[in-house]
């Protein structure tokens, strides 16, 4: 069973989505860390609920990005983790990580790529006016909502869509598309494996 390791710095909607979609036996996989920035983050609680173990760490107590991330890369490779789920995490990826698990690290963005990269998307969304919106994930590299794109889901934007309405929209194709899209990532690592 293929390990993965989930970094959520909020709600953790979809980390929720994918445990329950291991635990409907939707999704074979184990997911065996969750890495948090936050110390209050609804993300954790989760975590608890499911016995998952969780490394929460304060970056302004480390000196570089290096280094705290020297700390989580120990934790993956401790755990032997297989692929590194982003989710809701909110700091760019940096060299140590990246370095090692290249190709392996995988993110979710709520608009479609390459509109709308960084904070707010759905916001920058409304206040553009597009008609369509929606879902990709994709690979993470050094870049802000860069790297390369593996799938994605439009979301249409109704006139009377308010931020909240249309989060709740773009949440519901999250939730799918990113169990669906780890299920054939886990397979194509396996494949490679054979
Ligand atoms: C999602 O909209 C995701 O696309 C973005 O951050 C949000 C996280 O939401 N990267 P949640 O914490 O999973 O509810």
């Amino acid at each position: 069973m293929k390990k993965i390791a989930v970094f959520a710095s909020g709600t953790g909607s979809n980390f929720q989505a994918m445990i329950d979609a291991i635990e409907a036996g939707e999704l074979s996989a184990r997911i065996v860390l969750l890495v948090c920035d936050q110390a209050n983050a609804q993300s954790i609680a989760r975590a608890a609920h499911h016995g998952i173990e969780t490394y929460c760490f304060d970056p302004r107590k480390f000196s570089s990005k290096a280094m705290y991330e020297q700390e989580i890369l120990t934790r993956l490779q401790d755990e032997s983790i297989d692929l590194v789920v982003l989710a809701g995490y909110m700091r760019l990826i940096g060299k140590t990580l990246l370095d090692v698990y290249m190709g392996k690290i995988v993110n979710i963005h709520p608009s479609l790529l390459p509109s709308f990269p960084g904070k707010n998307a759905i916001g920058q969304a409304l206040a553009a006016g597009v008609k369509v919106t929606g879902v990709t994930v994709h690979y993470v590299d050094e870049g802000m909502d860069t790297g390369t794109i593996i799938s994605q889901e439009a979301v249409p934007v109704d006139v009377d869509d308010t931020h909240l309405s249309l989060q709740a929209k773009i949440q519901v194709v999250e939730h799918r598309l990113y169990v669906e899209t780890i299920r054939n990532i886990l397979q194509l690592i396996e494949n490679v494996h054979q």
